[in-house]
Order: C-alpha cells, then sequence, then structure tokens
C-alpha cells in the first residue's frame, strides 16, 4: 500500500480526504453482500489500481465473487498514484505519464505467472498481455467527469471509500444514475439534510460497519496520528459507517427490547411531541409514540420493526413545537448568560429543581431545560399493550 511521501499532507492536508482503507475492513463488510455480485460489474471510482485495497479485494476475489468485470478509476489529485507496484513498472511508459490518471479494466483473473496462485503479480501480467486493459483517462479522474460517469453508467455496483469532503456530491451522483453500491463514510453525514431522507425514506442504510464504529486507515496525515492508539502511518477515524441500498441479513434482525415505558425514566420533550431515550438498547417495548433516539440507533435499524419519523433539526420531518426567547445558559452551575447561540431546533427536556450540570432557561419555558444531543424520532410498529396500572 501507500509509502509515506512527504508531499502528501501538504498536497491535501485542506480537505484531509486521503486515507485508505484496510482490505480486512473490506473484507469483514464484504462478506455479506457475496450474494450480490454474480455477473455484476463493479466500479470502484476512488481507487488507484495498484495502490487501493478495494481493487485488490475485487480481483482477488474475482472468481469466488462471479463477477462479470471490474473497472478501477483513479484521479489525478491522488498523491499516493503509482507509489507502490506502478503501473509504469508493469507498462514500462515514462515518468512524465506517471501523474496521469488511469481506468483498469478487468475481466479475467487467472493464475498467468504459473507459480501456483492468483495474486497481483499475475493481474500485473494480464495487463501486460492485453487480457485486461489499463488505459489512461481523457480528464482527471474526477467521479463527476462525463467519462467517469459513462463508467458509473456502465456497472451495476459501485464499491469504494469516496472523499469525505465531496461525500453529499458523491451520493447524489449514485442516487442520479441509480446504482447500487457499498461506501464509507462518515456518522456526520446521516445528519445531512440530503442524507437524512434517504435513509428515513429506506432508499439507503447503514451496512454492518466497522467494530465500535472506529477505523484505522492507512493515511499521510503523520500530524492526527499521535495518540498511543495510533499504529505507525494509519490514522484512527471514529465514527466511520458503511453506508449501502443493497439488502444485508442485518437489517431484517429484530432489536430485543427488555425495557418498559416509565414517564421518569423517559421525559417527554419539552419542545418535540416525543419521549427522550437515551440509549438504543433502552427503547420501551410498549410506548406507540414518538421516541428521540441517539442516531447510532441506525445501526440498529429494522425497518419492518420501526418507522423513522424524522430528526430534531429544520425541515427534517418532524415539527419543533417551540422557539425558546430570551435563552440564557449555565455552564455547570456557573451564573446564567445569555446564549442565542444555542441551536434553536435542539430537543430540551424541562425540569423543576435545577440541575448541577449545564441548563438553560427561557421566558417561554417553565423550569429549566437540559440540552440533549440530536436525536431521530422513530416509532415502533409494533409496541407492546402497556403494563396494566396496579
Ligand atoms: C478516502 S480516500 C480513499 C481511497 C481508496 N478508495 C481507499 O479506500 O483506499 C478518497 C480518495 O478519493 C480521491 N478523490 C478526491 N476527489 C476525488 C474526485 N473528485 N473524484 C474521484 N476521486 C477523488 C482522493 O484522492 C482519495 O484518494
Amino acid at each position: 500500500m501507500a509509502n509515506k511521501n512527504s508531499n502528501l499532507g501538504a498536497a491535501k492536508s485542506a480537505k484531509k480526504d486521503e486515507f485508505y482503507t484496510q482490505l480486512t475492513d473490506i473484507e469483514k463488510e464484504l462478506r455479506h453482500y457475496k450474494q450480490h455480485f454474480r455477473d455484476k460489474t463493479v466500479l470502484c471510482n476512488c481507487d488507484d489500481p495498484f495502490e487501493s485495497n478495494f481493487f485488490k479485494y475485487f480481483v482477488l476475489n474475482f472468481n469466488r465473487l462471479g463477477l462479470k468485470k471490474l473497472i478501477a478509476t483513479c484521479y489525478t489529485g491522488s498523491p499516493i498514484a503509482n507509489r507502490q507496484l506502478s503501473i509504469f513498472d508493469v507498462l514500462g511508459v515514462s515518468e512524465e505519464t506517471e501523474d496521469k490518471p488511469y481506468k483498469a479494466v478487468v475481466t479475467t483473473v487467472y493464475d498467468k505467472t504459473g507459480d501456483g496462485s492468483v495474486d497481483m503479480f499475475d493481474v500485473a501480467e494480464l495487463f501486460k498481455t492485453g487480457e485486461n486493459t489499463l488505459t489512461e483517462l481523457l480528464g482527471d479522474g474526477d467521479f463527476r467527469s462525463p467519462e467517469c460517469l459513462a463508467l458509473m453508467d456502465e456497472a451495476d455496483i459501485v464499491v469504494t471509500n469516496p472523499p469525505f469532503s465531496l461525500f453529499r456530491e458523491y451520493i447524489a451522483t449514485l442516487m442520479e444514475h441509480e446504482k447500487k453500491f457499498i461506501i464509507i463514510g462518515h456518522q456526520n453525514a446521516i445528519t445531512y439534510k440530503e442524507i437524512f431522507p434517504l435513509l428515513k425514506n429506506n432508499k439507503i442504510w447503514l451496512g454492518n460497519g466497522f467494530q465500535g464504529n472506529v477505523g484505522f486507515f492507512e493515511s499521510p496525515y503523520e500530524d492526527i496520528a499521535v495518540s498511543s492508539q495510533h499504529k505507525e502511518g494509519f490514522i484512527r477515524i471514529s465514527g466511520v459507517m458503511w453506508f449501502t441500498n443493497l439488502d444485508i441479513k442485518k437489517r431484517h434482525e429484530e432489536m430485543i427490547l427488555v425495557k418498559r415505558y416509565d414517564p421518569i425514566i423517559y421525559p417527554k420533550f419539552d419542545n418535540y411531541n416525543a419521549i427522550n431515550v437515551n440509549s438504543t438498547s433502552d427503547i420501551p417495548r410498549d410506548y406507540a409514540g414518538l421516541m428521540g433516539v441517539p442516531i447510532t440507533f441506525l445501526d440498529k435499524y429494522n425497518p419492518d420493526q420501526f418507522e423513522v419519523a424524522g430528526y430534531t433539526a429544520k425541515d427534517m420531518g418532524v415539527e419543533c413545537l417551540k422557539f425558546y426567547q430570551d435563552l440564557e445558559q449555565s455552564l455547570n452551575g456557573e451564573p446564567f448568560v445569555r446564549n442565542m447561540k444555542s441551536a434553536r431546533f435542539s430537543p430540551m427536556i424541562s425540569v423543576k429543581e435545577r440541575p448541577a450540570k449545564t441548563c438553560y432557561r427561557a421566558s417561554n419555558a417553565e423550569g429549566y431545560l437540559i440540552k440533549t444531543y440530536g436525536r431521530i424520532l422513530i416509532r415502533n410498529k409494533h409496541p407492546e399493550a402497556p403494563k396494566e396500572a396496579n
């Protein structure tokens, strides 16, 4: 994979889009989708063929998955392109062409070198002999360029880790071209105005995911790789997830609900018509109304079990019932000071006693207000009957 290069950080540091997925993470996720790949054309459109582990995964599993074709394209701007087993080593072309973006098309994978196994050297040989093709792109390899969009139209399934800074546009392009996909993104994207409606309306969903939603990616960003948890040359990114629109088993697994509704434990928000549930595992099994849950709920979301009504933000499917006037904030018991910056749509719980932790008060609210994180509002489609009061 990518060697460190002193120019890398400077080249892309503003956007921080350069980090590369480990083969084991790709294998762990993609084993859940095996049934979708037979006779399909797969496109990896943010992937230097000789650097990306997505490309490597699909060539090495080409026959096992029964793929029809694999296409990979890379972007001129990618500072890692051609750093390892360069296509130029394979093709023997001049240095001036080194930074050109390429398109790799694979339709056959076999033990070309005759050494008894299939590996990347066979793939290199198959490019040399022309059984698979490696051609220069006309443009810079941007996924939005006409030639890359034509490849997207040819493909059945797009699989990659796209640049996070272009995630909205990337998903919009996939949706516009009606593509099936399995891609990596950040948890923050869940609440983007362009993405949340797709999740809410079951057009896209979360994949199986990274353990604890944390991933280690090879990256040139040495400045980030400072904590003891980091492996040399890797960055730790928390909140990484897989997004897909291919069906997976996990999406049909029912969450076992063990808690019962109790109005003290699950207070109603002051500004939304829903109760607050602090953790997905605490969702009561006998509450029929709207429940505000953390966004990580989507990791467990089964559309047969729950309906997603909206997110606590502007124009995200649910109505905010109250906008606070003369809002003041007290930080951990400090005196109240005016705070107009506090998000207008944040869910608030009203309490009578002043809490020691950070709280708010407003001229149109009773008591004190405790702000929660943004909540996804859901409804249980088959709630149990509430327990009879004695
Ligand atoms: C997060 S990295 C992932 C690379 C690779 N898919 C992997 O997972 O190892 C995103 C890649 O997209 C490339 N990229 C950035 N902008 C792009 C664009 N407009 N079109 C295509 N690729 C782009 C970056 O250069 C970078 O290599």
